[in-house]
């Protein structure tokens, strides 16, 4: 068996796509990577397919691993290895390989996240040197009943983009920085009340997720988030409000204080100096 790697860029979007949902089988959420939610991932998470990696066994494609990348620092975006492929030790090696492959391009910096209950996952970042940075912790509540007392006024994304980048809390998730929120567009939807800010997915549907919440440095400690996040339930009725496992844990007061329930899935966010 001769492993290799190739550049991700020498293949077609719907064969990478469709390497990516076979390497997340039997994953801990059901995967499917369509074309369009590739090209997505690619656009909002700054995915370089010129440094991202097919992994190829005897010149048979077995895994990936996307890398992302802003100035000195890069970001596994996803690891996946065909179920069969799986346990031999080539995620170790792949790894390896990534991390020389940044060091090289004089990057300072490896960031990624790992759902914490994914044994396999954690044990092969570990091995690999990276450090836990924090808990990111997810939220879910169904058909809030608040009642509307204050105006949610719209901005656009851009500008939120640029607010998140000022006031967010130092080493946020890649997912949750000002540069991945400035890739957000209609039909995702920004809002804000006085110093608080959220950006949401299409509130038009059934199930709308929570993409960015944010209260300005200088009004925080004053319920500001609360009076959000109450607005945004009142005025779009009956809607199952989702928050994905990529907040802070020491965010997660923000969505217990309105009743939301914590997800059983939370991730580790891990970085490794290179
Ligand atoms: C996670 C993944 C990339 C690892 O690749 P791999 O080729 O299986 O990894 P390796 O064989 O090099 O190493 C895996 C390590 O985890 C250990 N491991 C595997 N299953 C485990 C479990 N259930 N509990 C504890 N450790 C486990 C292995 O023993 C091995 O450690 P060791 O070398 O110290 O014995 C691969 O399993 C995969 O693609 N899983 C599905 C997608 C995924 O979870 N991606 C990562 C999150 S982005």
């Amino acid at each position: 068996m001769t492993l290799n790697l190739t550049p991700a860029s020498t293949f077609p979007i719907s064969q990478l796509a469709d390497l990516l949902t076979r390497g997340f089988e039997d994953y801990f959420v059901p995967i499917h990577i369509t074309e369009e939610v590739f090209l997505t991932m690619l656009r909002r998470d700054s995915i370089d397919l010129t440094a991202s990696r097919a992994i190829l066994e005897d010149d048979e494609p077995i895994g990936l691993g996307l890398i992302a990348r802003r100035g000195w620092t890069s970001r596994l975006a996803a690891m996946g290895i065909v179920a069969h492929a799986r346990n031999s030790g080539v995620g170790t090696w792949a790894m390896g390989q990534l991390i020389e492959e940044a060091k090289a391009r004089g990057e300072k910096q490896m960031l990624l996240e790992v759902i914490e209950q994914n044994a396999a996952g954690v044990n092969l970042y570990e091995k690999s040197g990276f450090k836990k940075i924090r808990r990111l912790v997810g939220y879910k509540i169904e058909n809030p009943q608040v009642e509307a007392r204050h105006q949610l006024e719209e901005m656009d994304i851009y500008e939120l983009a640029r607010i998140v980048t000022r006031h967010g809390l130092p080493n946020l998730p890649w997912q949750l920085t000002g540069a991945t929120i400035a890739q957000y567009t209609p039909p995702a939807r920004a809002f804000h009340i006085n110093d608080a800010y959220c950006l949401v997915s299409d509130p038009s549907k059934a199930d709308v997720a929570i993409l960015s919440l944010l209260v300005k440095t200088r009004s925080r400690g004053a319920g500001l988030s609360r009076v959000l996040l109450g607005a945004l339930f009142a005025n779009f009725p009956n809607k199952t409000w989702r928050v994905s496992p990529i907040y802070p844990e020491e965010m997660a007061f923000i969505f217990e204080q309105v009743g939301m329930k914590r997800e059983d899935i939370s991730q580790w966010q891990m970085s490794l100096a290179l």
